[in-house]
């Protein structure tokens, strides 16, 4: 992967990941072109009034535009009559509903599946923004219809100061050092923690590409529930350890040593951990997004060989693997997912983001049913190619 791409401006993957990546700022002019005509106002407008999308509705007032106030999703007709003159339409997970989009994930290609998070639109009239912020997560910001004013400034961190009384963290200030229009086409990626204030120049439509990373509170809640599962760790340990009258307030030192070495022996298995943490990060954030498949069983699949269909991942789905000791192992929406070693290649090269053809190559039975099971469990889906 080390030519020069269109996407970050003619700088390798390789020079983008140790010069920008988490550390600093990217504009690339025209670096997406495709993203122009995908959406346009009305239809975020529409898919904000889907009762199943997640959106926010931010406002301004128009005597004190300091004075913010957010309506969360589910947003009916009634949120958007009396509008102020400043306001943001917050779409998140877009790529889940328009398939165009999503393709552009692999414009990213150097970012592995399990950093993705979603696809946000923003819809502002002229003048609107969601103020001066920043966000713990990477983001490629990439303008697709009209133009937004985006202004960067200092690093923040967890001790950043926001101001006091609004619904939404803002900064008070920021020391602008990059100030420029962005049109369609145009990509910013700005770091986590770098401050930054996007103001629509006219009516626009502005897409964030947004990353995640698992806390450690979140992987510690995991693991936690995954050896809850494990019924013999519910029994009480043996009290190996009393050969020796103590006081009877204390709890000793070796006794503190052995209950936390048993917690630390069971940490060490590393099968547990990895389900806990695989399983976290294929967890779909809008599992509401992923759509009731129709029931498809391996003689309908045989019957649809070369008839130009082609299989390929569910936008709203997560599907990742590990491959330790040539073994590899899936985790799909949040579980582990269990294939035949025939199939493991084809699901490796889906999980990778390419599409596979539903063909011959195919036609086997251990094939044919995990295809079934991962098509109807919406993990998988089948696309008509165009011919
Ligand atoms: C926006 O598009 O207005 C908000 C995106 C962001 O600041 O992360
Ligand atoms: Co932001």
């Amino acid at each position: 992967m080390s030519q020069p791409l269109d996407v970050l401006g003619g700088i390798t993957a390789e020079q983008f990941l140790s010069e920008y990546w988490q550390k600093k700022p990217l504009l690339v002019r025209n670096a997406l072109p495709e993203i122009a005509h995908i959406l346009e106002p009305n239809d975020v407008m529409e898919l904000a009034l889907d009762e199943n999308v997640t959106a926010r509705l931010i406002k301004q007032k128009d005597k004190d535009p300091n004075q913010w106030t957010v309506k969360n999703s589910p947003l009916i007709k009634g949120d958007f009559q009396k509008m102020p003159k400043l306001w943001t339409l917050l779409v998140q997970a877009v790529d889940h509903y328009a398939f165009d989009l999503a393709e552009l994930w692999k414009k990213f290609p150097f970012i592995p599946q399990w950093r993705r998070d979603d696809i946000m639109v923003s819809y502002a009239p002229q003048g609107g923004s969601v103020g001066k912020h920043f966000d713990f997560y990477d983001v490629f910001l990439v303008q697709g219809y009209g133009h937004r004013r985006w202004q960067l400034g200092q690093m923040c961190d967890a001790d950043t100061d926001f101001i006091a009384g609004q619904p939404l963290k803002l900064l008070a200030d920021i020391d602008v050092h990059f100030d420029e229009v962005l049109a369609p086409g145009d990509l910013l990626y700005v770091p986590p923690g770098l401050a930054h204030y996007g103001v629509a120049e006219d009516e626009c439509l502005t897409f964030s590409f947004g990353f995640r990373m698992p806390n450690v509170t979140d992987m510690m809640d995991r693991v936690c529930d995954k050896f809850s599962e494990n019924q013999s760790l519910k029994n009480p340990l043996i009290d190996i350890i009393r050969d020796q009258v103590s006081r009877a307030g204390e709890v000793t030192e070796n006794e503190l040593a052995y209950l936390k070495a048993e917690i630390l022996t069971q940490l060490q298995n590393s099968i547990v951990l990895d389900d806990a943490i695989m399983s976290l990060m294929s967890e779909s954030k809008y599992p509401e997004n992923i759509p009731e498949a129709e029931e498809i069983g391996t003689g309908d699949l045989e019957e649809a060989f070369d008839q130009g269909y082609l299989i390929q991942l569910e936008p709203a789905s997560r599907l990742l693997y590990s491959d330790q000791d040539d073994q590899v192992l899936f985790w799909a929406n949040g579980e582990a997912i269990c294939i035949s070693e025939q199939f493991t290649p084809f699901l490796q090269q889906i999980a990778d983001g390419q599409s596979v053809a539903l063909n011959q190559n195919l036609a086997d039975e251990e094939i044919l049913e995990d295809l079934s099971l991962l098509l109807n469990e919406s993990i998988l889906m089948l696309i008509p190619t165009e011919q």
